[in-house]
């Protein structure tokens, strides 16, 4: 089969096509064809390895120390399942399925064994019947950060509530849930994405490029940064100023993303019910996934970007 390699940490180029062996289920693991795979945030950062000076030793020590141990990476995929191991009991030859690979990665690849079972290295759910591969791979993506951290928020209807970083994966899904919860959205992008973030439902949007302080007299009940705190601006520090007195704010750093197959079937009834849209960028062919690295390393994605792998 197909897979991109990570050959050492660096540019776009150091993933490399090549064929390799392709995978056989073990008693506990489905095989799953992949259709869609997606260069996710995450992807940059275990490929470029990118990485503050003081997560870098914990962070290498975790992934591998000149190139990741595991030489396919790929967080999130979207496909059908081959063939099962024979203790598999959630799954059929023949489901179509999103997910995350976790610290296992492997989906940048025709095919990828994982275990049916939650755990760090992958979760599993039936993909929404609604939306292509492609899209399930960003909503996968999108969807598991941004319920992971609304949630903190406990939303009731009418309150107040600011996405920082409203345009890209997890900010659009976050936006339309804290929609559908009712609240009142202010969303912070650049000049390009205003009319992306109003069309999602944000009431209210705020031009990071452009403004430093928020509108007289603003306050929020719920802050999510959903770009992370790498990115600090005194807009959002005037943000958070104007939480109002019991008030909350999180970062989609704060933690670690949770695997969690429930939430995925969440995201799913979400997305069938119209409820969320996948926002996708760009899609581009297996092959030219090199192209995809260097256009998400510009850091201006508008929802996610998808590769097409069969
Ligand atoms: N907790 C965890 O375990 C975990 C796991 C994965 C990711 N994360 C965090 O989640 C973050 C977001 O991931 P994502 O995939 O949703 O993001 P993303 O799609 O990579 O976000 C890209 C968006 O960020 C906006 N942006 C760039 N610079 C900005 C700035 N200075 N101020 C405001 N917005 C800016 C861009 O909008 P414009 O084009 O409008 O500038 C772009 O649309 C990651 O960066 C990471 O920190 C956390």
């Amino acid at each position: 089969m197909k897979a991109f390699i990570c050959t050492k940490y660096g540019q776009p180029e150091v993933l490399q096509l090549r064929e390799v062996e392709k995978p056989k289920p073990k008693d506990n693991e489905v095989l799953i064809k992949i259709y869609a795979t997606a260069v996710t945030a995450s992807d940059i950062f275990i490929r470029s390895s990118k990485i503050p000076i003081k997560y870098k030793i914990p962070m290498r020590l975790m992934i591998g120390l000149t190139k990741p141990r595991k030489s396919i990476i790929g967080l999130v995929f979207a496909g059908v399942i081959e063939s099962i191991g024979k203790n598999i009991k959630r799954f059929k030859p023949g489901d179509e399925v999103y997910g995350l690979t976790g610290f296992r990665l492997g989906a940048y690849a025709e095919y990828m064994c994982l275990k049916e079972t939650d755990s760090k290295i992958g979760c599993i759910a039936f993909k929404p019947k609604n939306i292509s591969y492609e899209e399930a791979t960003v909503v996968a993506y999108g969807g598991l950060l941004a319920f992971q951290y609304i949630e903190k928020g406990h939303i009731q209807k009418g309150q107040k509530v600011l996405i920082y970083g409203a345009s890209g994966t997890s900010g659009t899904i976050a936006i339309q849930i804290a929609k559908h919860l009712g609240a009142e959205v202010t969303g912070v992008c650049s000049t390009s994405n205003l009319e992306l973030v109003k069309n999602l439902g944000a009431d209210c949007v705020i031009d990071y490029t452009k403004e430093d302080s928020i509108p007289e007299g603003s306050s929020y009940d719920f802050i999510l940064d959903s770009v992370g705190r790498i990115k600090t601006s005194k807009l959002k520090k005037a943000c958070i100023k104007a939480l109002s007195p019991n008030g909350k704010f999180v970062s989609i750093d704060d933690g670690a993303l949770k695997l969690d197959s429930t939430r995925l079937n969440k995201i799913k009834e979400f997305v069938e019910s119209g409820f969320i849209k996948p926002i996708v960028d760009r899609i581009y062919p297996f092959e030219e996934l090199v192209e995809a690295h260097r256009y998400v390393d510009l850091g201006h994605k508008k929802g996610g970007v998808a590769i097409k792998v069969n």
